[in-house]
């Protein structure tokens, strides 16, 4: 039995952690996954982040997020951080939940580092994708949930929360790049990204998760049909 990995991903303030946590809710209430459970298909729903989703995880979220020097964290460091993140937490968190069957519910994954360090910080590309694939040995999510926002609107909406960690104080340019960097990648993979409204009301975005992960689930667990 293997689990499925379900990425959400996003910009800044565009509701993906409010989400995620939904999904889950939605998910164990589910008769259709109870079914599923009972039949040993799938084990549990487990939620989880990036960075930070173990404990060498939660140290390395602090030096990314609370870092405060008068000498600015080099890019390079900032990408080896989160990639050092990731190596763990694929190795201690997410392969074996999956090979146990379950369901892995991550917020952000090898997307964002895409998105943030290469679109948003201007780090090669290419050395971006080779980073990600050591960190995850070519473990790619089976299904990504973009909730697609304007920018300025999530970075407003972050703003409210209160005080704002080392990447949401970078300049609004910064995650209008970010942004961009989600919208090409959607273009590439449109296999495994699924764009989602999250402009608007919670209750109405859940809705839109809800049916594309229904979706999802028909597709994965509906045996093929022989003749
Ligand atoms: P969040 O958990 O509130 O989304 O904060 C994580 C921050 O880290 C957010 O600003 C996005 C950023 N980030 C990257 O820059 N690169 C990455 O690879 C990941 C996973 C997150």
């Amino acid at each position: 039995m293997s689990g499925r990995l379900v990425v959400f991903e996003g910009v800044e303030g565009c509701g993906k952690s409010t989400q995620l946590q939904r999904l889950q809710a939605t998910l164990q209430g589910s008769d259709r996954i109870q079914d599923l459970q009972r039949q040993g298909a799938i084990s549990q729903i487990v939620t989880t982040r990036e960075p930070g989703g173990t404990e060498l995880g939660q140290e390395i979220r602090h030096l990314l997020l609370d870092y405060r020097s008068a000498t600015p964290m080099a890019s390079r460091a900032e990408l080896l951080l989160y990639a050092a993140d990731r190596a763990q937490h694929v190795e201690e968190l997410i392969k074996p939940a999956l090979a146990d069957g379950s369901w892995v519910l991550c917020d952000r994954y090898v997307d964002s580092t895409v998105a943030y360090q290469g679109y948003g910080r201007g780090l090669d590309l290419d050395l971006i994708h080779q980073l990600n694939q050591v960190a995850t040995g070519g473990l790619l999510p089976d299904l990504t949930l973009w909730l697609q926002l304007d920018a300025a609107v999530g970075l407003a909406r972050t703003r409210q929360r209160g005080a704002a960690d080392r990447m949401e104080q970078a300049d609004l340019a910064f995650h209008q790049r970010v942004q961009q960097g989600f919208e090409q990648l959607a273009e590439q993979h449109s296999d495994r990204i699924v764009a989602i409204d999250a402009a608007a009301e919670t209750d109405a975005v859940a809705t839109e998760i809800d049916a594309v992960v229904d979706r999802y689930v028909q597709q994965w667990y509906t045996p093929s049909l022989t003749t």
